[in-house]
């Protein structure tokens, strides 16, 4: 009988010493530019399951696509106690402020998704920035149209040579929309194709607002003359295939197909992916950009170094994790349905 009790004793001695070492009791503020964007529902999902298991205090909010809000939400965090902040900034050239508010008061901040400037990053010792190199996405998109083109000689429709392309951009500003509009043009040059662009519009990662720009562009150019459309990310390539549906295309019969790339991976795009509408994205990796963010906050909130050991990422810089891109095609892409 005693000796039972000694072990439980012992048993329970150890259960509660692993989780005075796994578990934190930190409050993470956390505000998302706006909850009604696809990619960034993924990235705070994420953040949350992260948080559950860490056992720590995760609140989230919108800031409804509103800088002023933002930076009142950001007061409010710090007023009622919050332990380190995660913010995805809505304007990240405003970044420089919401930075001074946390430094003022020695919490760390972390950045998601829209990269502060350099300067506003280097003014701290309590910042990171978790997100992914936009370039390597705009090159694997533009690879895989590339791709495509080799593959299937009749891509070019018109054969001239050349790819006739659409260009719908995301947010204007936003490091994602300049960098993938320039490295997927630059990547379907540097695989040996002349291109030419028929459109370029941005329709802020918006679905509804890309069916419209792509419906312009289709009375504007003619729809026969459209051989590849480039979206900066799946929404937009999802609303332009939309409208390539409206006119009959990219609905089984292959002599009515515009191969249209996007990025993200998001859950709709696969879909879109496997029915043969889409033909290829990239995987911007909410999962891993979540989770890291949420680790870098509570190492940081817990006063421990932020190391490639403490988070389980690499760290660049002191201050930077990026999370690779992949891409995402006809052979691979069920890998990456959940
Ligand atoms: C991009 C993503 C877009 C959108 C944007 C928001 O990385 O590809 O779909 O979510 O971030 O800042
Ligand atoms: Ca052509």
């Amino acid at each position: 009988m005693k000796k039972h009790v000694v072990f439980l004793a012992a048993a329970l001695f150890a259960v509660s010493a692993v989780a005075a070492f796994a578990a934190t009791d930190a409050l993470v503020g956390a505000c998302i530019y706006k909850f009604d964007d696809t990619f960034m529902t993924g990235v705070r999902n994420a953040m949350r399951a992260e948080m559950d298991r860490q056992g720590g205090e995760l609140e989230i909010v919108d800031s409804q696509n509103r800088q002023p809000a933002q930076n009142d939400q950001v007061d409010a965090y710090i007023s009622k106690g919050a332990n380190a902040l995660i913010v995805n900034p809505v304007d990240r050239t405003a970044a420089q402020p919401l930075m001074e508010k946390a430094k003022a008061e020695g919490l760390p901040i972390v950045f998601v998704n829209r990269e502060p400037y350099a300067e506003v990053m280097n003014a701290y010792d309590k910042i990171w920035y978790v997100g992914a190199k936009a370039e390597e996405s705009g090159t694997q998109s533009g690879q895989i149209i590339a791709d495509y083109f080799k593959a299937n000689p009749k891509a070019d429709k018109n054969g001239d040579g050349k790819i006739q392309y659409i260009m719908i951009r995301g947010e204007q500003g936003h490091q994602d929309a300049t960098l993938r509009t320039e490295y997927s043009t630059k990547a379907m040059k540097d695989a040996g194709f002349e291109i030419v662009e028929l459109g370029n519009d941005t329709a802020n990662w918006d679905k509804v607002q890309a069916t419209d720009k792509m419906k312009g562009f289709i009375s504007a150019v003619g729809i026969d003359n459209i051989e590849a459309v480039l979206a900066n990310n799946d929404d937009m390539a999802l609303g332009a295939i939309e409208a390539l549906k409206a006119e009959g295309y990219n609905m089984g019969d292959a002599a009515k197909y515009v191969p249209v790339v996007g990025v993200d991976a998001t859950a709709p795009a696969l879909e879109a992916m496997s029915k043969g509408e889409m033909l290829g994205t990239v995987l911007n990796d909410a999962d891993n950009q979540g989770f890291a963010a949420v680790k870098v906050a509570v190492v940081a909130a817990d006063d421990k170094p932020v190391t490639d050991e403490s988070i389980g990422y690499t760290i660049t810089d002191g201050k930077y994790i990026w999370i690779p891109y992949r891409p995402v095609t006809v052979e691979n892409y069920k890998e990456f349905m959940k």
